[in-house]
């Protein structure tokens, strides 16, 4: 059984999900990035009210909840077959949380009848979404804030379920 609970965000959690992305780019990023590209990609928390507009946007974000009920991770689901954030707490990571959210955030997308996921992911999500039937297609060598960074730009292919 799991040691997480897995659930729809709710509004209550953004400001844990804000400080949650910049603890796990500063902590878990620079296994991968330098400190010059972690600090660009994440210049400080998000904001509550940031975090609300995405979540509030029409995508789907879940959210894993540890034995405490702290946000342990959380990732998100757009309409297209995008994933466009996959984080998980830096003491959480490594566990496994994040692989049974993005199985979940797979599952809404067969339901809703995707043909196609997609998602940049970083050097640290490449090999969970390569586990999970991500290929890469190309790399992004792109810039954010003027300091240099790359990405893998993965996508898988979901069959439709045989009616
Ligand atoms: C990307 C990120 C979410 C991936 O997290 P992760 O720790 O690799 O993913 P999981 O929590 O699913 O853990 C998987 C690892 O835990 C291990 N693990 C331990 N117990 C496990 C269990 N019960 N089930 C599955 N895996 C388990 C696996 O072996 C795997 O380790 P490995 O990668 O060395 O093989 C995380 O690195 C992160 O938040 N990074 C910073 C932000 C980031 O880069 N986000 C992605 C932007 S696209």
């Amino acid at each position: 059984m799991s040691a997480f609970s897995f659930r729809r965000y709710a509004a209550a959690d953004a400001e844990a999900i804000g400080r949650l992305y910049f603890d796990s780019v500063r902590a878990l990023g620079v296994r991968a990035y330098t400190e010059a590209q972690v600090a660009a990609w994440a210049p400080a928390p998000v904001a509550a009210e940031q975090v609300q507009a995405r979540a509030g946007d029409g995508r789907l974000t879940l959210v894993a909840e540890d034995g405490a009920g702290q946000v342990a991770a959380f990732g998100d689901l757009e309409a297209d077959g995008h994933v466009d954030m996959l984080y998980a707490r830096p003491d959480a990571a490594g566990t496994g949380v994040a692989g049974e959210l993005l199985d979940r955030l797979i599952a809404a997308a067969r339901e809703a009848g995707a043909d196609r996921l997609y998602v940049e992911a970083s050097e640290l999500a490449r090999p969970l979404f390569a586990r999970k039937g991500f290929a890469v297609v190309r790399r992004r060598d792109f810039e954010v804030r003027g300091v240099a960074i790359h990405n893998y730009a993965m996508e898988m292919r979901l069959e439709p379920d045989p009616a």
